[in-house]
């Protein structure tokens, strides 16, 4: 099991009154760096990221995520931007992801090791991989399941025992703003 509970992902997205999120300033920093294109967000939530991204012009985004209600919350946002970007609702641990290939790949806060290899294979040759997940200094605030966590260095291990060449690598652990996460641009040659 890689995924948080799905009841508690709906109740977050059903919340009355929950405004967008600001984009990590790691995905806006790294806009340079991303090929244009097609672009998957993996498990993309409300879309703080699709629809950023979407707004940047050239990318043609493809958001999913399990949680129908965030898939609808992405749409209306979409909508009420007047961005162009489409959304499916899709399980990552029972399903295959969309065929590509992308031009870029995005997941932020998911980790699911056994989806890695697809991420690389629907990857275009020069596609670029963004990821950026929770590492284990996220279990000093709190309890967490482990399973959602990455060990020191894997994300950067796993992804070069795939093949892809990294481009950038970071851990970062701030507690003043509640930064624990492991980051990670790469490159598939
Ligand atoms: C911490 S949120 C991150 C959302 C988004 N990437 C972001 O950074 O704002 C984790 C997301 O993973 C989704 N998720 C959890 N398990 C999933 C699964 N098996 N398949 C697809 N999405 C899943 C949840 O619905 C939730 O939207």
């Amino acid at each position: 099991m890689a995924s948080d509970n799905y009841a508690l992902w709906e109740e977050r997205y059903s919340t009355p009154g929950r405004g967008p999120r600001q984009p990590e300033p790691f995905v806006v920093e790294s806009l340079p760096y991303l090929r244009r294109g097609a672009l998957l967000d993996v498990a993309c939530g409300e879309g703080r990221h699709a629809l950023y991204l979407a707004s940047q012009g050239g990318f043609r985004v493809l958001g999913v995520d399990r949680s129908p209600t965030a898939i609808e919350v992405c749409r209306k946002r979409a909508a009420e931007r007047g961005l162009e970007a489409r959304f499916q609702e899709l399980d990552l641990e029972r399903e295959i992801l969309p065929a590509g290939p992308f031009a870029t790949i995005v997941a932020t806060r998911y980790w699911q090791p056994d989806l890695c290899s697809q991420l690389v294979e629907r990857l275009e040759g020069g596609g670029i991989l963004l990821y950026e997940s929770y590492t284990y200094d996220y279990l000093r605030y709190g309890p967490r399941r482990r399973d959602f966590l990455l060990a020191p260095g894997q994300l950067r291990e796993v992804f070069a025992g795939l093949g892809l060449e990294i481009l950038s690598y970071a851990e970062v652990d701030r507690p003043e703003t509640r930064e624990y996460s492991a980051r990670l641009l790469a490159r598939k040659v």
